[in-house]
């Protein structure tokens, strides 16, 4: 596992876009899988400047998101603040300023009539693209990778899941609240890829940023696995792993220098 440490958000953003442009680059037709939230929107406005400035080309590639809320989708005829779907979110923050093809983007459908029946078609979606080269990911407040919350299997796969209280908090907060829809009215529910299927992708990029985040990283990525913290099954991933923090995310960890030192020696010796 590698473990990056910079200064603050701007510099964890383009470190983090840095990897994913890494992969397109050497693999134009390759498979992502992309994640919601407050955190990755800075490495998403690095990859638009990429593409634009520096030509980086997303015409092959194909994307997969973890999550959605259920009962809301995309909704084009309301403005970005009254239409809270995490599709929204990704086609502003991102997938319209690429040139990324229609067909080959991939979002849970949080208006589905058979949720269940959609969580096994997503589940083969990803199966017949071949699989997910590199999944970003963050972490909630909870611990939680996507919407598995506290008591997930470590084996899960897509599936409908009850939001934790604190996850309802912290997205109330952060995307409800501006938008004047009451805490009651914000979905309880999501469609989310599982901590099984996230396992099997084959690298992961993940990414944490603020001092709130603090204690929640340290447990995930030196505390022991478990189900009550979810992003703690990184330390089961069996591929490439590399985990982007500021230094406030970081400020728990107790192996710092450790850390530190080996991101050296690997820059010394192009590991
Ligand atoms: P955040 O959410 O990026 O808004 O902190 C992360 C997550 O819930 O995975």
């Amino acid at each position: 596992m590698d473990i990056i440490i910079r200064d603050n958000y701007e510099e964890m953003s383009k470190y983090a876009a840095g990897v994913i442009a890494g992969f397109v680059r050497k693999k134009p037709d390759c498979v992502l899988g992309l994640a919601t939230g407050s955190t990755p929107i800075g490495t998403y406005r690095e990859l638009i400047r990429m593409h634009k400035e520096e030509g980086l080309d997303f015409s092959g590639v194909r994307t997969f998101n973890l999550d959605e809320y259920l009962g809301i989708g995309m909704d084009l005829s309301k403005p970005y603040n009254e239409d809270q779907s995490y599709a929204r979110f990704m086609y502003e923050e991102l997938l319209r300023h690429i040139n990324i093809k229609e067909g080959n983007v991939c979002i849970p459908d949080g208006m589905t009539k058979d949720p269940e029946k959609f969580c096994l078609w997503y589940e083969e979606e990803i199966r017949k693209a071949g699989g997910i080269d590199l999944q970003l990911l963050g972490i909630g407040g909870d611990g939680h990778w996507a919407f598995n919350e506290p008591g997930s299997s470590l084996a899960s796969r897509t599936r409908v899941q009850a939001l934790a209280k604190q996850t309802l908090d912290d997205n109330y907060e952060l995307f409800y609240k501006n938008a004047g829809v009451s805490r009651e009215e914000m979905p309880h529910f999501a469609i989310t890829m599982g901590i099984g299927t996230i396992l099997e992708t084959r690298n992961i990029l993940m990414m944490a940023s603020g001092i709130k985040k603090a204690d929640v990283v340290a447990k995930a990525l030196e505390g022991p696995v478990t189900s009550q913290i979810t992003a703690s099954a990184i330390q089961l991933h069996p591929g490439g792993i590399t985990v982007v923090l500021d230094r406030d995310a970081a400020s728990r960890l107790a192996n710092t220098d450790h850390y530190m030192h080996m991101e050296k020696l690997k820059e010394q010796y192009r590991l």
